[in-house]
């Protein structure tokens, strides 16, 4: 096969949803589809089970498993199919957004009783403001849920999507009897049994057909020609384009325990998901079919094993071909690197691999080169975009527990905030040092993780910090940018690229400060060029 078929054949996005919708589940029947994995329940799910937040080694298991998951790679008549992992859990945001700067689209999974949920509208709301393209999936249509015209309706307003169903259930809960499939013009009956993968197929290329009425009634049959009517009347055809525009959502329905109407959904996908999609970078476009390589670290992960501190980066091939053994350019510290064992995944298995595509993910051993955000090329200096930090939602003073481990703090500090554990900013005034997170429980890993990776103790300190906002003065030889800078110095800090910060304590500070200085922009993320 050639480059070019080679890129023409890969899919690679990542499954989001509110945590309990069923992402485990899907990506569990889509890998069974694929033949990865032989039986259901291989693949552990990475929620972070209810009741667990403290328990330490709950949270080390965890990660243990989102390693293993982090990327589950899959072959599917023909097609090379990665899907990455997003975790659910709100404390871990942040990293869901960075892995869906590597995804060239989204499936979002709702659940059919429980509707949108507050998870799945702040993700969809990342992938919208990124045109990503997106299929929805409506699971657990087994349950008694929300009317199927209702649930559209609650899809478009509350993620702000325009849908088009591509399949339609009959029935619902105990009344259901199967879908619609308006994709392949077909029914596909739903024998009720949980335990069986096998499913009656059925053509439909005309639903006035009689042999209709015969099988699933005339009462369900009268009832899905008008639903189907009323389908066709309301939504927008598909259209592929827009699909890959993120102007179009297609929408499925389906139960991923039962194995129903996930076929429909993959044989669908496969056909219309986006091949790898070109980058922009700060320099220029990057197209996949480059000769020359690209690619960027979108997640890093520690080793389980305290003792050997190396570190796997995750890096998402853009261009070219990324071959073992040759060197490429570490943008960031100008200087070449070649790697002995890059990592490929395969179901929930890593194996050392030679080449790999545009689409492609490599896991590369790292001691310490690799930050979020860092790009690899053949030689070209380019900066790939799109890993902004977010300003996070709680703030903590970090305080050395133990003197005579400070550099060991340091360094743990450094090491995890490379990984995207964390933020941190240093206060301009007396450069103490404070940890932004997403959500609380990050203080307990970066606590745990000091202590039994680097030998280090900290302790914690409360912060009143509504947001933290990226500065960006119109002239920063302004009066008003100098009058900014020794008014607020207080609440002024550098992030870790040295960008300069302002840690606003309410809503109401932040509304006067832009008031009083109106040539300067505030910015909720560092990404704003
Ligand atoms: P998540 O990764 O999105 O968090 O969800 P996950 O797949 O773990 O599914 C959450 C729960 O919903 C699981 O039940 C799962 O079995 C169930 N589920 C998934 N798909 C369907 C479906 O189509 N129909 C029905 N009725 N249930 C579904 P659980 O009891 O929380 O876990 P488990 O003990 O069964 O694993």
């Amino acid at each position: 096969m050639n480059f070019t078929q080679e890129i023409a054949r890969r899919r690679t996005f990542g499954i989001i949803s509110h945590p309990d919708a069923g992402k485990t589940t899907l990506t569990e029947k889509l890998l069974l589809f694929g033949g990865a994995i032989q039986e259901a329940g291989a693949v552990k799910s990475n929620k972070i089970k209810k009741g667990a937040t403290s328990d330490f080694m709950e949270i080390e298991r965890q990660r243990g498993i989102s390693v293993a998951t982090s990327v589950l790679a899959f072959e599917y008549e023909g097609t090379k199919i990665n899907i990455l992992d997003t975790p659910g859990h709100k404390d871990f945001a942040e990293d869901t957004f960075r892995t869906l700067t590597a995804v060239d689209s989204v499936i979002v999974v709702i659940d059919v009783a429980k509707g949108v949920e507050e998870q799945t509208e702040k993700l969809v709301e990342v992938c919208r403001m990124r045109n990503i393209p997106m299929i929805v999936f409506i699971n657990k249509l087994d349950r008694e849920g929300k009317d199927a015209f209702d649930l559209l309706d609650e899809v478009e307003q509350k993620l702000n999507l325009r849908v088009t169903p591509l399949s339609f259930p009959i029935g619902m809960g105990y009344d259901f009897k199967g879908i619609y499939n308006l994709w392949e013009k077909n029914v596909n009956l739903f024998s009720g049994d949980s335990r069986k993968n096998i499913e009656e197929t059925i053509e439909i290329s005309d639903l006035s057909n009689k042999s209709l009425d015969e099988l699933i009634g005339t009462e369900t049959a009268d009832q899905l020609r008008e639903n189907i009517e009323l389908v066709q009347g309301i939504y927008p055809e598909f259209n592929q384009q827009e699909y890959l525009d993120g102007t179009l959502q297609p929408v499925f329905f389906g139960s991923a325990l039962n194995n129903f109407g996930v076929r429909e959904l993959l044989d669908c996908f496969v056909k219309i998901a986006p091949t790898p999609r070109p980058k922009q970078s700060a320099e220029r476009v990057i197209q996949p079919d480059e000769k020359d390589f690209s690619g960027f670290v979108f997640k890093i992960h520690a080793n389980m094993d305290p003792k050997h501190r190396d570190r796997l980066a995750f890096i998402k091939i853009v261009s070219g071909k990324f071959e073992r053994n040759v060197p490429y350019l570490h943008v960031r510290h100008d200087k070449k690197l070649k790697f002995s064992s890059p990592n490929a995944f395969f179901a929930e298995k890593k194996q050392i691999v030679d080449t790999s595509y545009p689409g492609d993910i490599v896991g590369l051993h790292d001691t310490g080169n690799f930050k979020i955000g860092d790009t690899l090329t053949q030689g070209e200096a380019i900066h790939f975009k799109g890993i902004p930090s977010f300003s996070p939602e709680h703030f903590r003073y970090i305080n050395n527990a133990d003197p005579m481990k400070s550099k060991q703090l340091n360094k743990g500090i450094d090491q995890l905030m490379d990984e995207g554990v964390a933020q941190l900013f240093t206060l301009e005034l007396n450069g103490r040092k404070v940890i932004g997170t997403v959500g609380a429980l990050q203080y307990e890993v970066i606590q745990y993780r000091l202590e039994h990776e680097y030998g280090a103790k900290c302790t914690y300190e409360n912060l009143n910090v509504h947001k933290a906002c990226w500065i960006e003065p119109e002239n920063p030889k302004s009066e008003e940018f100098k009058d900014f800078k020794r008014v607020k110095n207080k609440f002024l800090a550098k992030d870790k690229k040295g960008q300069l910060v302002f840690l606003a304590d309410s809503p109401f500070t932040l509304q006067m400060t832009q008031q009083k200085y109106p040539s300067i922009k505030f910015h909720l993320t560092s990404e704003y060029k």
